[in-house]
Formats: C-alpha cells, structure tokens, sequence
C-alpha cells in the first residue's frame, strides 16, 4: 500500500540527515541524479530575476541549479511536506549564505502557489502526493505568459522484465517509491493541463522528464 501522509513524513524525517549521500549512492547504478535534475532545470528556460517554485523540496538539490539560473534577483520558493528534510534544505541555504530562498513546510495538496511565477518544478516527489492531479493543475493555473512546469519522476517503465523492475522497487522503496504507485501519472495530467508537452525519457524509462507550456 502506498504510504500515508504521515507515513511519508516519518519516513523522510528517518533520511533527511543522510538524504544527501544516499542519493549520490545510485551514481553505482548508473543513475545520473545530477544530470537528470540539470537537465530538469535547463527545461524551465529561467531567465534572471524569474520567481520559481519548488514542489517537494526536499534538501534542496535542485538549488544550486536553480539559483544558477534566476541568479541573485530572483526568487526560489521550496515546499516540502517533512520538517527534517526542509531543516536539510535550511542549513544548505544558509551554508551558502543564499538570500532569495524561501521555504515552506506545507503539504502540496494545500499549498497556495504566488502568482505569476516564471517556473514549477518537482523532482521525485510528486507521485508520492495523492492528489498531484489538483497539485499539477494550481500549478499550471500560477504560471506567468512564458512560464513552465517540469516534473522530473520516475514511472514504470514499459519494456522492462519483472524482475529488474522488482529490483529497482527494493532500492527505491527506502524512499516511500513502490509498485503500488504504478497507478499515478503526473505526465498525463500535464497532457491534459498544457497544450504543449514534450516528455523525454531517461534511464531506459525509468525517469522521465515532462515539460508543460501554455500557448499565451
Ligand atoms: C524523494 S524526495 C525528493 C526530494 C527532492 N525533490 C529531490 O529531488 O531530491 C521526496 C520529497 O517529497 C516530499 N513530499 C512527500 N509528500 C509531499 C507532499 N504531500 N507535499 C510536499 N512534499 C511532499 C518528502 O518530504 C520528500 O522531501
């Protein structure tokens, strides 16, 4: 069964301290985190000065990438569901001495996104919200004329044996990430929530990144 809210909260507040190392682990597997969330960012076409949002937050490895490209003008909202992981996120901001970060400690079902922002984006964190659908759809509703939503995520990838992907459901259940997601897929909603989407998968579709945009 897929876990609970608070499930998921005791879950990540058990690895938000080693959140960080751990995530670097699956480079052994060939699993490119890093390259997939650069990639990830240089598909909101940010400019300086731009406002983007950050759904499921976590420690903030997108961060970096993020605030490379609104540089120091803009403004990066995290929102994350779990104390410890944004206690994470704080210490690496204020190790950085960054100034244009705000985050947030709410739940993506609820949270309110400002408006216009220039970017959403959410990696490996939306398909453990139940109701990504309505997360997907306010955050398609706050973009600005040029603005763009990515998500970055896993999904079950259609071509591979049973086997492997049993696999990867043991290497990635420490994370809240099982079978029993299978059933959700925020690509689609996008489909349904943009009129322009490109999807690119990764990993020999493990991963995938989707990009919205509005015609305006
Ligand atoms: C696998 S981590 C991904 C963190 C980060 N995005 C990254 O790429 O490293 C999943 C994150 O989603 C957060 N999360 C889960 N459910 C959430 C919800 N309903 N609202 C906000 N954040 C949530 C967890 O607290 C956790 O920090």
């Amino acid at each position: 069964m897929a876990l609970s809210k608070d499930g998921l909260r005791k879950l990540y507040r058990k690895r938000a301290a080693a959140y960080d190392f751990t995530a670097n682990l699956y480079y052994l597997i060939g699993f490119r985190e890093a390259a997939y969330r650069k990639k990830a960012v240089a598909a909101l076409a940010l400019e300086p000065g731009d406002t983007v949002v950050e759904i499921g937050c976590g420690t903030g490895l997108n961060f970096e990438y993020l605030r490379r490209k609104i540089g120091e003008t803009g403004r990066l909202v995290g929102v994350d569901l779990t104390d410890a992981m944004l206690q994470q996120a704080a210490r690496r901001v204020n190790r950085k001495g960054w100034r244009n970060v705000e985050l947030i400690k709410a739940d993506a079902a609820e949270y309110d996104f400002p408006e216009p922002v220039a970017g959403v984006i959410s990696s490996f964190a939306l398909t453990l919200v139940p109701e990504y659908e309505a997360v997907i759809e306010r955050g398609s509703r706050a973009l600005g004329k040029k603005g763009r939503m990515v998500v970055l995520d896993f999904k079950l990838p259609e071509k591979w044996p049973f086997r492997l992907v049993k696999f990867f459901e043991l290497i990635t259940k420490p994370f809240g990430v099982s079978l029993d997601l299978a059933d959700r897929k925020p690509w689609r909603t996008m489909k349904s929530c943009f009129p322009n989407v490109s999807i690119t998968e990764l990993y020999g579709g493990l991963v995938y990144i989707a990009v919205g945009r509005h015609n305006r």
